[in-house]
């Protein structure tokens, strides 16, 4: 099916009371992982490509994004393309010409007067472009190798008047917020602030999403989407999955050279991880708790 916008995904997940998975895309092998384990799942999902990841890409983001769209085309399940935590104006422009639906504009680092400013301007050139906008405020830790920012900390916590005020003085489509997630977590040891998130819940009326989601246990996720979580992002769970799996094929086979042999081990275990991570995501009853299917996609 055609390459599928992000906003009518997550709204449809926010009236459904339910959450969408986007997960992070580094390789193609990625792409195809990640598709075939919401294909498996019966489930639409998010392929997101991080500013990082086009950084690795020697800073184009048009190769891998045109071959993710290329893959969400052929999939049998609803698939949309996000450009992640983009600091960078020039990276935010580009995004429209190399097929993503949406961005996250990433100004969580900045004083709350500056963020507001960057991430209006950023807001009113992606409406005007017809991309699907989100921001963060309050900031989840753990990016860029940095340790998770403690529970005290200033912005360790989204507050939920100033969202609100942020909200409206923003424009933007969704939010991320910071209850108790930190990215890059290889763990999942995380607990997320659930009294926070109700009332976060309650101040704003567009979709929250919840970040480094790799580090949060199956029950506090199914708990934060039922407090009104609707996009939840993972990454680091799939290169933990990927990298085992490589590593185990190699230590098995020292002698092989092909690498579609070790990647199609990665590629696997990616796969099986989306699987297991979407179903954890649905109500109880309704998913892999009790192994029903999610309506709303076709066979
Ligand atoms: O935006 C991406 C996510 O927040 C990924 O975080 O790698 O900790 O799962 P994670
Ligand atoms: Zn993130």
């Amino acid at each position: 099916m055609p390459l599928t916008a992000t906003g009518p995904l997550v709204t449809a997940a926010a009236a459904a009371r339910r959450a969408v998975a986007a997960f992070n895309v580094i390789t193609l092998e990625h792409a195809e992982a990640i598709i075939e384990g919401a294909e498996a799942a019966r489930t639409p999902v998010i392929l997101q490509i991080s500013e990082n990841a086009v950084a690795f890409h020697h800073g184009r983001p048009a190769p891998l994004a045109r071959a993710a769209a290329e893959a969400a085309a052929l999939a049998s399940v609803p698939v949309a393309l996000h450009l992640d935590h983009v600091r960078s104006a020039g990276l935010l422009h580009r995004a429209a010409d190399c097929g993503f639906g949406s961005v996250m504009f990433d100004a969580s680092h900045l004083p709350y007067e500056e963020n507001v400013a960057a991430t209006r301007a950023a807001a009113d050139w992606a409406h005007r472009h017809g991309l699907w906008l989100e921001a963060e405020l309050g900031e989840v830790g753990g990016k860029d190798g940095g340790g998770p920012l403690d529970a005290h900390a200033p912005g360790a916590r989204t507050d939920p008047a100033e969202a609100r005020a942020y909200v409206a003085a923003t424009g933007v489509d969704a939010l991320a917020v910071a209850v108790g997630s930190s990215h890059a977590m290889t763990r999942r040891t995380a607990r997320l602030d659930h009294g926070l998130l109700v009332r976060l819940r309650g101040a704003l009326d567009v979709p929250l999403v919840l970040h480094g989601s790799s580090g949060v246990p199956d029950a506090e996720l199914r708990r934060a989407v039922a407090g009104g979580i609707t996009k939840v992002n993972i990454g680091t769970a799939l290169n933990i999955a990927m990298t085992g799996a490589v590593r185990a094929h190699l230590a098995a086979d020292p002698a092989v050279v092909d690498p579609r042999r070790y990647l199609s081990a990665g590629r696997r275990a990616m796969a099986a991880a989306v699987t297991g991570l979407v179903a954890a995501l649905e109500p109880v009853g309704e998913g892999g708790v009790s192994g029903g299917v999610r309506t709303g996609c076709p066979p």
